[in-house]
């Protein structure tokens, strides 16, 4: 499958995500009855949800990471494929007003989207970059932590998108990905489907795989801090346990 293929469709289903209200059983997270429920659902507390604008809860995403990435006061954080802003507001109440967390996303509309979020709420502390992951708009050495939520399955190049995040760490950085991935080989069928691309499950790759291209990035002491069956109503027979959910933490 073509790379410019595979990215038109993605950005397409995106578009249409950042001008509806919901995500709702169209995502990459599992269905919740709507975008609040689906978002407690993929492991975010009521408490969080209440602290950020409410626009940016899509119940798009597969796990937590600001929850697990140890964030301080004055840090600088990318996240990759932000989508409308969840974990960027998040963390930008976390690194305060001395830090700064940079959003990264290939679909004009949901950067677009996620900027006016932002002027609306008044964050300072926050930027939204239009871009591709595999190709960052971000200096060399000059993020402390890289978060990302379910968005790398989506990359056509993932070798390439853990060689760019390598790049704009500083020496010590580390990143703090969730990412759906797979136990053992999925039916080439789905591999070939391009709506099944842009929801998650054609891209995901291997766990141990996965893995082994973030160490070949150049990463180290990288470990699965938690990992759980994905589960969605809508998930076909035979991908039943075989897409896993998983936090992953690594050091530069
Ligand atoms: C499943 S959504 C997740 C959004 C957000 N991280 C969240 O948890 O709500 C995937 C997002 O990644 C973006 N995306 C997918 N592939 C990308 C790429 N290669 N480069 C930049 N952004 C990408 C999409 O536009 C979309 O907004």
């Amino acid at each position: 499958m073509k790379s410019k293929q595979i990215k038109k469709h993605v950005r397409k289903r995106y578009s249409r995500f950042a001008k509806e209200n919901t995500g709702c059983c169209s995502s990459c997270g599992p269905c919740g009855s709507d975008a609040g429920e689906q978002t407690k659902a993929i492991g975010y507390s009521a408490e969080e949800i209440e602290q950020i604008p409410q626009e940016s809860v899509k119940g798009l995403g597969c796990g937590n990471p600001t929850a697990l990435a140890d964030l301080n006061e004055g840090e600088t954080i990318l996240d990759l494929g932000a989508g409308a802003g969840i974990d960027v507001f998040l963390a930008a109440n976390k690194v305060g007003p001395k830090g700064l967390v940079i959003g990264v996303d290939m679909t004009e509309d949901m950067v677009e989207k996620s900027k006016q979020t932002a002027d609306k709420y008044g964050y300072k502390n926050v930027e939204f970059r239009l871009g591709e992951i595999e190709n960052l708009p971000v200096e060399d050495g000059t993020v402390d932590v890289i978060i990302s939520n379910c968005v790398i399955n989506l990359s056509p190049d993932k070798p390439r998108t853990f060689q760019e995040a390598y790049r704009v760490l500083k020496p010590g950085g580390r990143i703090l990905i969730s990412d759906l991935v797979t136990e053992g080989e999925l039916p080439d069928e789905i591999r070939r489907d391009f709506d099944a691309w842009a929801e998650c499950i054609a891209g995901a790759m291997e766990k141990n795989a996965y893995k082994k291209t973030i160490e070949q990035a150049g990463f180290q002491d990288v470990r699965i801090v938690s990992q759980n069956t994905f589960h969605e109503p809508g998930l076909a027979e035979n991908l039943k346990g075989k897409i896993t959910s998983v936090q992953i933490k690594a050091w530069k």
